[in-house]
């Protein structure tokens, strides 16, 4: 099996793209981590790449005068790398439509809430001010809208009376870790199809040809 190569987008701490980092070094993970593009000179998950050997790169958004111009720089990095799949892990910058269009169907991204619910950079804040029972995480393919696109895989968690935001934050991001790697796994073994808003995950083989079910 050849495995597909991946390029994550970051802009902060990158515990997503550390879990990933974790998954792939599993023999069988169908994907490896590439390039690690942050635009964020700051970015703690660049010294994760780092410390994993992975080619860490910055392009820093305000060298650009466009967003288009600095979406064709990552672009150019992630072809220089022969990169298949791109995943956003807490990359915080809008992508312009082109950029979305070039990578359709091969771009993933992760957002704090169950989606369509709660989007946006606030996502814990709003949820503890609306005071919903239940929150999560959802891995969905990128489309030009921000935290939209076709739902992969979501995880539930209880929104607790007591909850603050670190409380929340970091009882969904543990979910967040989980679900990331399943999805990318999906992904690179050719298992999603999309039709509309819609994905269907196709059941895996075991070595003894019964069906896997997906979850
Ligand atoms: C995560 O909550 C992710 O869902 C959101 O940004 C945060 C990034 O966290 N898009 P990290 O950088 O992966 O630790």
């Amino acid at each position: 099996m050849k495995k597909k190569k991946i390029g994550v987008l970051i802009s902060g701490g990158g515990s997503n793209l550390q879990a990933l980092i974790e998954a792939c070094a599993a023999a069988d993970y169908p994907a490896e981590i590439s390039v690690v593009i942050s635009n964020k000179e700051s970015a703690y998950g660049l010294n994760r790449a780092r410390e994993h050997h992975i080619p860490a790169h910055i392009i820093n958004h305000k060298d650009y005068e466009t967003r288009e111009a600095f979406d064709d720089a990552m672009h150019t990095l992630l072809m220089h790398h022969q990169v298949d799949i791109v995943c956003l892990a807490g990359f915080m910058r809008l992508l312009s439509p082109a950029f979305v269009k070039r990578w359709q169907d091969r771009m993933l991204n992760i957002h704090p809430s169950l989606l369509p619910a709660f989007k946006g950079a606030h996502a814990h804040e709003d949820v503890l001010a609306s005071g919903v029972r239940f929150s999560g995480c959802t891995v969905h393919f990128v489309r030009p809208e921000m935290d939209s696109g076709p739902v992969i895989v979501q995880a539930v968690v209880p929104v607790l009376p007591q909850d603050t935001l670190e409380t929340l934050a970091a009882r969904v991001l543990e979910q967040e870790h989980r679900i990331y790697p399943l999805a990318l796994r999906w992904l690179a073994e050719g298992r999603l199809s999309v039709s509309g808003n819609k994905v269907m995950v196709k059941s895996a083989k075991a070595a003894d040809g019964a069906l896997i079910n997906p979850l």
